[in-house]
């Protein structure tokens, strides 16, 4: 048996759950899920590319512990987050008769995590589900916490529902496959833990992001980190409405600039959120909220890790400060108009403000534009 060298629980009543971070976890899913989940089959959504890069290692051990599986293997990329996509998952399952009772197996990054936790959601009324996260983004947030979705052309994640996973397993092994580009982005949301209200992680990182990136124990370590911290957070909060919005920092900027990109390759996910939490923290500077220079500590650490920081880092043209502006208020962190902001006064100290000035969001974005 792999060693599971970390368990995180999320302590949510009826709905509590484990997550195990190890090395070769995947080689050793069957006999866990065997354990804890007997006499199901089990439905395995992924994408082509980790069909290849994983696939064979789960089906290899699912078959050594007896257990029944079928597949479903769909297009990679954001774009899979889609009406289209989800009722070609939600067929596979039912033409594979797997019943209520039965598990459906969510295998790749976050926008696998996503749709099948969503597809899970709506089948035959709600059908329990496994999350094996293979990217570092879907392993230290998409993968925990239940939320679950697609996107719409008004914006991302607008069509969804919270549906959390049964167990999560996190397979660390699974990141050597990912581009040194996805690993960058999985870390800007490793990066906005200690952003939100852990200065002490921030500094941890400042450490040791050389030993995270090149895959040492400091890796797992930094990833049940940001779990046992996304558990908190969910726990006190497992629908969003009230603290878990602060997971949300980076995001209203970051999710602005991924539809003026297409949601494709010119604007990765994490690289959205690197710059908007940038964004936000110049932004909070801009009202004399928070320091300065925390945001150049903050610029300096992200370009370290190869990430973009600013507007002009992102190839192309992102269109005008107004289409910024309305895809800002279509995001969903809007309420009855008023836009809502996760600003700072610092690192480590990022709070939730309702009623944000669009006006000065604008103001804001034109002269970081230039
Ligand atoms: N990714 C943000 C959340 O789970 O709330």
């Amino acid at each position: 048996m792999a060693q599971i060298a970390h368990t995180v629980r999320v302590a949510l009543g009826e709905r509590a759950y484990d997550i195990l971070i190890g090395d070769r976890l995947l080689d050793d899913a069957g006999a866990i899920l065997l354990e804890r989940f007997a006499g199901r089959r089990y439905g395995i959504i992924t994408d082509e590319n980790v069909a290849r890069a994983q696939l064979p290692r789960l089906l290899q051990s699912l078959d050594a512990a007896g257990l029944e599986h079928a597949e479903i293997v769909l297009p990679a990329g954001e774009a899979t987050k889609s009406f289209g996509q989800l009722q070609t998952a939600v067929e596979g399952l039912l033409a594979a008769r797997l019943e209520r009772g039965d598990l459906v197996i969510a295998l790749g990054g976050g926008v696998i995590g996503d749709l099948a936790g969503f597809a899970a959601s709506i089948t035959r009324r709600g059908m329990d589900f496994v999350q094996m996260p293979t990217s570092l983004l879907a392993q230290v947030d998409s993968a925990v916490g239940g939320k679950t979705g697609i996107n719409s052309p008004h914006g991302k994640n607008l069509i969804g529902a919270f549906h959390q996973p049964k167990l999560v397993l996190v397979d660390l092994s699974s990141l050597d496959s990912l581009n040194a580009r996805q690993f960058a982005a999985g870390y800007a949301e490793v990066v906005k833990y200690g952003l939100i209200d852990d200065e002490e992680f921030f500094f941890w990182l400042e450490q040791n992001q050389a030993e995270i990136f090149a895959g040492g124990p400091a890796r797992g370590e930094a990833i049940a980190r940001c779990c046992r911290q996304k558990a908190r957070v969910v726990i006190a909060d497992e629908k969003e409405l009230g603290v878990r919005a602060l997971l949300n920092l980076g995001h209203t900027f970051g999710h602005a600039l991924e539809k003026a990109t297409g949601y494709g390759d010119r604007l990765l996910h994490g690289e959205g959120v690197a710059i908007g939490m940038v964004l936000a923290h110049g932004f909070s500077a801009r009202l004399g909220l928070a320091p300065s220079q925390d945001t150049g500590r903050i610029v300096q650490h992200l370009q370290k890790s190869g990430l973009p920081t600013t507007l002009g880092d992102v190839p192309g043209d992102l269109g005008s400060t107004e289409d910024l502006m309305a895809a800002i208020a279509q995001d969903k962190k809007v309420s009855r108009g008023a836009l809502t902001f996760i600003l700072t006064r610092g690192i480590g100290k990022a709070f939730i403000e309702k009623g944000v000035d669009a006006v000065a969001v604008a103001r804001f974005l034109d002269d970081v534009r230039g």
